[in-house]
């Protein structure tokens, strides 16, 4: 799929349910469960190789996922691939060269994580036909900055983000993933940007939601406070991701508990 088939979607009001995928068997079982979009996340340093964070995962590694994600979504759904840690944040060039690699693996659109100081970045790589989804809010690449923990919580962290989204924006983003910030504050994002909104643990009112899929199956042992197992209720895979995408696009998820 390409990217004005889901911005269609999006302007259409239909909320965006996204995964996290890393092979192409779930690809197969996303795509046939109706994931509008799939998502090669760097996660996999954490969920497919037991790593404490995502900084150990490497352009090879990512490159690899993404070839079999894509192959297994058959053109069906919309692949996002992480620039990982490392790969991106010295240069836009450097940005280029790595982004052009997911690329070629299969990616219909790169995500990198950053604000102000990625703009340069971002333009860069969307004029040269590269379709750029931006990361704001808890930035797992700056765990050891950061920890993981919500951000944006004060009134000038929120600022600064809401600036951050329009610049993106205007730089080229097609899409901005808003992760662990205060619901108030991805509801102004999203309102006031044209391009859609993705979620996690940031509240009901993006234009679309993300889930690691290793939490949606509850295989998670700690879970995040905003995830859900969605296999408790429904005890098989197929039916999980059903139940997914149907409270995404119903606005059912996240609900206040998953939310702060
Ligand atoms: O890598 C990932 O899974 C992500 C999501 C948490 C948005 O970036």
């Amino acid at each position: 799929m390409y990217l004005p088939q889901l911005l269609a979607r999006a302007e259409k009001g239909e909320k965006l349910s996204v995964l996290t995928c890393y092979d192409a068997s779930f690809a197969r079982l996303l795509v046939d469960n109706g994931i509008d979009v799939l998502l090669v996340g760097d996660s996999l340093g954490m969920t497919v190789q037991g790593h404490d964070t995502t900084l150990p995962v490497t352009l090879e590694n990512m490159i690899y996922h993404t070839e079999a994600v894509a192959r297994g979504a058959t053109n069906k759904a919309f692949v996002v691939a992480d620039l990982p840690f490392g790969s991106y944040q010295k240069s836009p060039e450097q940005a280029f060269d790595a982004a052009a690699r997911l690329m070629a693996a299969g990616a219909n659109m790169v995500k990198l994580e950053g604000g102000s100081i990625m703009i340069d970045s971002v333009g860069f790589l969307s004029q040269r036909g590269i379709p750029v989804c931006s990361h704001l809010g808890l930035l797992p690449q700056s765990v050891n900055l950061t920890g993981f923990r919500a951000q944006a919580r004060d009134a000038r962290a929120a600022t600064q983000l809401l600036q951050d989204a329009s610049n993106l924006e205007q730089a080229g983003a097609q899409m901005l993933v808003l992760e662990s910030i205060p619901s108030v504050l991805a509801e102004e994002v999203t309102q006031h940007l044209g391009i859609p909104t993705i979620g996690i643990g940031a509240g009901p009112h993006c234009n679309g939601q993300v889930l690691v899929l290793q939490d949606l199956l509850g295989l998670t042992p700690k879970p995040p406070r905003f995830a859900k197992n969605f296999m408790q209720d429904t005890g098989n895979l197929a039916a999980a991701i059903q139940a997914y995408v149907n409270a995404v696009k119903a606005g059912e998820f996240p609900a206040p508990e998953h939310s702060f």
